[in-house]
């Protein structure tokens, strides 16, 4: 785990800035926006559809060009780190996508996709089995995972290897982008508790992104809201997720299905009552 003291962030983002070049004319996906995560903590990115969520954790990650401002990795400058350096930045800083299927390749065995991470870093093979055998466990998977193919598991399990393959470097920073999104709600539940089980036993940060309110409600320490590529609201998780500031959050927050029926219908009586007000009495 990270020895340095804990007001000191781990990753931070400074007025950045991403154009996206449509044809003749760019688009500007994210517009100065700025963002701290410390050690050991979950910070939830929410937003509508095309709000530039992914466009952000794809910054961080290396994978878009950055026109402007900065992202920081304890202390290091890396908004355009590429080739050598991003690959061993790559140590610390992994991803868990959506799509476990797309990510995870139907024709090696679970175990190889585990180990090739470490292997082709140099770590020598015993060791590498050894990691793997304990990232499986860490993500309550049985050990006989390893010989079978990600074809042969459910949505839930292949999430969990991709989880696991994100963890066996051990890295600092998990960048999540709607890792849970395309699970049922059951399996929704199980996986964000293995989220916040992992958190908790090795220290590892989460950037969250999700586009609802009450998947960052169970697991992040503090809450962005992103609308139009920028940051409109960021504060505690309790804050952000309960009693918002901004308009476009409220509205979030309404459209956010609860599992408290009472509350429920209130949150319906409430969305109507906003409804109404917007649309001006009915003649
Ligand atoms: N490679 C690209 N080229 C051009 N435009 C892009 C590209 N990727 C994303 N965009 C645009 O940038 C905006 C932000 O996209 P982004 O994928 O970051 O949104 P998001 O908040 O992750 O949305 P979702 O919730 O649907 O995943 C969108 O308008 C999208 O159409
Ligand atoms: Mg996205």
């Amino acid at each position: 785990m990270s020895t340095q003291p804990h007001d000191t962030p781990l990753l931070e983002v400074e007025d950045l800035v991403v154009d996206y070049r449509r044809g003749r004319t760019s688009f500007r996906a994210l517009d100065g926006v700025s963002m701290t995560i410390g050690p050991g903590e979950c910070v939830g990115l929410v937003g509508e559809s095309g709000s530039g969520k992914s466009t952000l954790g794809k910054a961080i990650l290396g994978l878009t060009e950055v026109a402007s401002g900065t992202i920081r990795f304890d202390g290091g400058d890396i908004t355009r780190l590429r080739g050598a350096a991003r690959r061993r930045l790559a140590a610390d800083l992994q991803v868990v996508f959506q799509d476990p299927y797309g990510s995870l390749d139907p024709t090696m065995t679970v175990g190889r996709i585990l180990a090739e991470p470490l292997t082709a870093s140099g770590t020598g093979r015993a060791e590498a089995r050894a990691t793997v055998a304990e990232m499986l466990e860490r993500v309550r998977l049985p050990a006989d995972t390893v010989s079978r193919y990600p074809g042969e598991f459910s949505g839930g399990q292949r999430q969990r290897i991709a989880i696991a393959r994100a963890l066996v470097r051990r890295p600092r920073l998990i960048v999540c982008d709607e890792p849970v999104s395309a699970l049922d709600l059951t399996t929704q539940a199980a996986v964000i508790d293995l989220f916040i089980d992992i958190q908790r036993e090795t220290g590892v940060s989460y950037l969250f992104v999700s586009h609802d309110l009450g998947v960052v409600r169970r697991i992040c320490h503090r809450v962005s809201v992103m609308y139009r590529g920028e940051c409109v609201e960021s504060g505690p998780n309790e804050t952000v997720t309960r009693d918002p500031e901004h308009p476009y959050t409220r509205r979030l927050l309404l459209a956010s299905p609860v599992a408290d029926p009472r509350r429920q219908a209130e949150r319906r009586r409430s969305r109507l009552g906003l409804r109404a007000a917007a649309q001006g009495p009915v003649a």
